[in-house]
């Protein structure tokens, strides 16, 4: 054995508070980086770095992954990922809610809800090689993880996508599902909700999802239905995850309308109960409202719904709903009829159903976030440091430690991330340095574009992209692909 001893790393974090991602409590400790990866915890008072950085008093943490987000294409266009990187988060997961910009062969312009994530020049990437050699070549702030949608698929092979698929059309696209899968992506995700993917049967997603097994893929749904009928909605989505065995995370759970506030409960009992609950998971951002495209079902007089763009009526944006609807003198639905193709946030959310279902031990969080907003729901900014401020240290609804877990070594576990999501020798070194005592978020649905405060540092792989308050010009994000399961 080779007994000279190497202990010159690039870096030591000397000092800080250690959460390590598994949901542990924080520990005094050293971490040192040499290259992309951690590699030595402990007391290093003896060991040598290039750089060596006190940060006592403060948390040092795994990078945070964002397990439910929309930004396939703004990694792309603007690498810097301020948004995210600004948060703590060091790895992005996209293609969510069926909607993924890859693989996708536009006939015309992207139909309602693909437009979520851009306009028609955006839908560049025919195959998901092509997505992950654009991820890798223009090497975007936070590291890229994908999934592959089913509404994309759909609109590969459908030319009518208010119908059933035909055997022929199921068969398109499970050979475009699988040669993505083979190319890395992380599974299938749905959003069964919306109108482009409603007219797909269980069947019609099972014969898809079926194909994801052996690749070590997962399932990522956007239920069927978020309102009245949700519990049949998870059974569709648990049927599916049984039926194809690929574990299950139920998307962005709520309990959507007035008519189903308080029913968090009876809900998580409906999963915990499930005969598939080991393999189900959840993800939730923290806030009250949702957002989403103007969606005619989801105009209801009794909440709140804020206009965020609109392609007719660019002038209402930023305006309620119920107001345009007054001067214009037309019922709210009217008006909306009018307003679209349009953007809104919908306060549809009960806060203490919100609180119960992030609480759960198997909820992860995820932003859902809408970067080609001009006027976004303000989970885009403001989700993690408002996890971490407001719900654990303020509300006390769990331990820093907990908040930390849910946002890194379970999201890194449940997507079958390898190497990330843990302060542990031999991960990447994502990291985080953060002030416990100031974290919060300050986006606001008035004002979302802003940075939180309280995080002081971010690396990712290894590099400081973030420090102070900006970026530091510097990028190491890189692609994240699927890892097979273990022989
Ligand atoms: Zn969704
Ligand atoms: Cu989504």
């Amino acid at each position: 054995m080779n007994e000279e001893i190497t202990h010159n790393y690039d870096l030591i974090l000397k000092n800080g508070m250690v959460i390590d991602g598994k949901g542990t409590e924080p520990v005094k400790m050293d971490v040192a980086v040499r290259g992309e990866s951690i590699a030595a915890i402990g007391f290093l008072e003896m060991d040598e770095a290039t750089r060596t950085i006190d940060v006592a008093g403060k948390v040092v943490c795994p990078g945070f992954i964002d397990v439910h987000t929309h930004d396939d294409n703004a990694v792309l266009k603007s690498p810097d990922c301020l948004p995210k990187i600004s948060q703590g988060v060091t790895t992005v997961i996209v293609g969510n809610c069926g909607l993924s910009a890859s693989p996708v062969r536009l006939k015309d312009k992207p139909p309602d809800p693909l437009n979520l994530l851009g306009s028609e020049q955006d839908f560049r990437f025919n195959t998901f090689r092509e997505y992950r050699d654009a991820v890798d070549s223009i090497c975007p702030a936070v590291n890229v993880a994908a999934l592959v949608g089913h509404t994309s698929l759909r609109v590969n092979h459908m030319p009518d996508l208010f119908r059933v698929a035909s055997s022929y059309e199921v068969e398109a696209m499970q050979e475009d599902l699988e040669i993505s899968l083979a190319s890395g992506a992380l599974g299938l995700s749905t959003g069964l909700a919306y109108a482009t993917s409603r007219h797909s049967t269980t069947e019609e997603v099972i014969s898809l999802a079926s194909k994801v097994n052996k690749y070590g893929g997962i399932y990522a749904t956007h239920l069927r239905d978020e309102f009245d009928t949700i519990l049949d909605a998870l059974a569709e989505a648990f049927e599916i995850g049984e039926t194809a065995e690929l574990p299950v995370v139920v998307s962005h759970l709520k309990c959507a309308g007035p008519d189903n506030w308080g029913r968090s409960e009876e809900v998580l009992n409906f999963i915990n109960n499930s005969k598939y609950n080991h393999r189900i998971n959840l993800d939730c951002y923290p806030y009250a409202a949702g957002s989403s495209t103007l969606d005619l079902g989801q105009v209801d007089e009794r909440i709140k719904i804020l206009i965020t763009w609109s392609e007719n009526h660019p002038e209402q944006s930023k305006r309620t709903l119920a107001e345009i609807a007054r001067e214009w003198g037309v019922s709210q639905i009217e008006a909306a009829r009018k307003l679209q193709p349009a953007g809104a946030v919908y306060f549809s959310i009960n806060e203490d159903d919100m609180t119960r279902i992030i609480s759960h031990p198997k909820t992860m969080i995820g932003s859902d976030g809408l970067p080609h907003d001009p006027h976004p729901h303000p989970r885009l900014w403001g989700t993690f440091p408002r996890v971490l401020g407001r719900l654990a240290r303020d509300q006390k609804l769990f331990s820093l430690s907990t908040a930390v877990h849910k946002m890194t070594g379970l999201p890194a576990r449940n997507f079958r991330i390898k190497n990330r999501g843990l302060v542990q020798v031999g991960y990447a070194a994502d990291l985080v340095v953060f002030d416990a005592e100031k974290i919060a978020d300050t986006a606001t649905f008035e004002n979302p574009k802003q940075t939180s405060i309280g995080i002081e540092r971010v690396f990712v792989n290894g590099i400081e992209s973030f420090r102070d308050g900006s970026t530091t010009g510097r990028r190491a994000g890189t692609f994240i692909q699927s890892q097979k399961p273990e022989e």
